[in-house]
């Protein structure tokens, strides 16, 4: 079994959870591969061997799986992440009006690497949606204001420096 990449770490919690949910399943690696990013933001190389050894799947076939889909990142994420959820509650509230206001709002800003936007599968609170998760922040009943809101505190924050 390969090392556990830190332990003590509760997003490794949250991980073995999703492990032991699926337990083991080889056809569950989209799924953990979805849980591995929302709780990193970002999935290191270490979480995909460890993956890989938990699900008995070779290490090239997770690693492949993780780089096909746009929606896992294999790099730590920029400064700042504006993750909007897209799963069917979020999205038949309104979250695609959302996720093109934060590329519309981020691409006006000083710089791509300032911030991310990310579209997420499910975050997990369907009722209180749109959901926007403003790094580790997460907030409810988002509009598009609230994208304008909060990009324009990164960009005052970015100045501050
Ligand atoms: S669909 Fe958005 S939180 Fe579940």
């Amino acid at each position: 079994m390969e090392k556990k990449p830190t332990n003590g770490d509760s997003r490794h919690k949250l991980l073995d959870r999703a492990l032991s949910r699926h337990q083991g399943r080889p056809e569950a690696l989209i799924e953990v591969l979805h849980t591995a990013q929302d709780v990193f933001g970002y999935i290191p190389r270490d979480v995909l061997a460890y993956i890989a050894a938990a699900l008995d799947i070779p290490k090239s076939r997770v690693f492949g799986v993780a780089s096909y889909y746009p929606l896992f990142s294999l790099t730590p994420p920029a400064s700042h992440t504006l993750t909007v959820c897209m799963g069917t509650a979020c999205y038949v509230n309104g979250a695609a009006a959302l996720l093109e206001e934060a590329k519309r709002a981020c691409g006006c800003a000083d710089g791509d690497e300032i911030t991310e936007v990310r579209a997420a599968h499910c975050l997990g609170s369907c009722g209180r949606g749109p959901l926007l998760k403003v790094d580790q922040r997460t907030v409810v009943d988002a509009d598009r204001d609230a994208v304008r809101r909060e990009v324009a505190a990164f960009e005052e924050h970015s100045h501050d420096d």
